[in-house]
């Protein structure tokens, strides 16, 4: 039987709403003041990076576009099958734009090294990558991550957009599943 409140299945908080807010912040400013000068679309991989994106976005006081990608690299349970499709395409066009790709968590990196090269044959004027969360397996992959908020243990976690069968997105904080939810 289902728990009727989101909060009663985690067993360990790893990012309090609050020290997300301060991180993201950060990430923001540095982002800021690289991007100085340049117009910047940033783009979200959906639907995960919904709460990253908005709280992202909402930090900077530069203008800022925003657009979205949903590509599916994972199928219900926890882990990466490795393929990658487009489920929605970008609206716009990059051409000679700076495309920021924000996402919340990288894992293998698959996903994400799989997008960048995706996006680079549009003619961008440059592409990078932000993510609040970094795993292990990451460090492995041939992909550069320009921008990480936290690098934490090979977790399954949940909260702040991150999901477990399309659940507990809406956490405010960041955590580990009590194992009686996956069994
Ligand atoms: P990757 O291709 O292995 O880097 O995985 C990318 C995607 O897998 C992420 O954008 C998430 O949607 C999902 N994912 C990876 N690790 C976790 C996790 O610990 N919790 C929830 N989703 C995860
Ligand atoms: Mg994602």
């Amino acid at each position: 039987m289902d728990s009727a409140d989101v909060r009663d299945d985690l067993v360990k908080v790893l990012f309090t709403e609050d020290q997300i807010l301060a991180k993201v912040k950060e990430l923001a400013e540095r982002i800021e003041k690289d991007y100085d000068g340049k117009d910047l679309l940033i783009v979200g991989v959906l639907k995960g990076a919904v709460m990253v994106m908005s709280d992202l976005a909402r930090a900077f006081s530069r203008h800022v576009e925003m657009d979205w990608m949903a590509v599916s690299s994972y199928g219900s349970g926890t882990k990466s099958s490795g393929v990658v499709r487009i489920l929605k395409d970008l609206d716009g066009d990059i051409h000679g734009k700076h495309v920021l790709v924000v996402d919340e968590i990288v894992d293998t990196g698959l996903t994400l090294s799989w997008l960048t090269s995706n996006l680079s044959s549009r003619g961008p004027a440059s592409v990078e990558i932000a993510t609040l969360l970094r795993k292990p397996d990451a460090q492995q992959m041939p992909i550069e991550v320009k921008y990480v908020g936290w690098d934490i243990p090979n977790e399954f976690v949940v909260g702040y957009g991150l999901d477990y069968q399309e659940r507990y997105r809406n956490l405010r904080d960041i955590g580990t599943l009590a194992s009686h939810v996956y069994s």
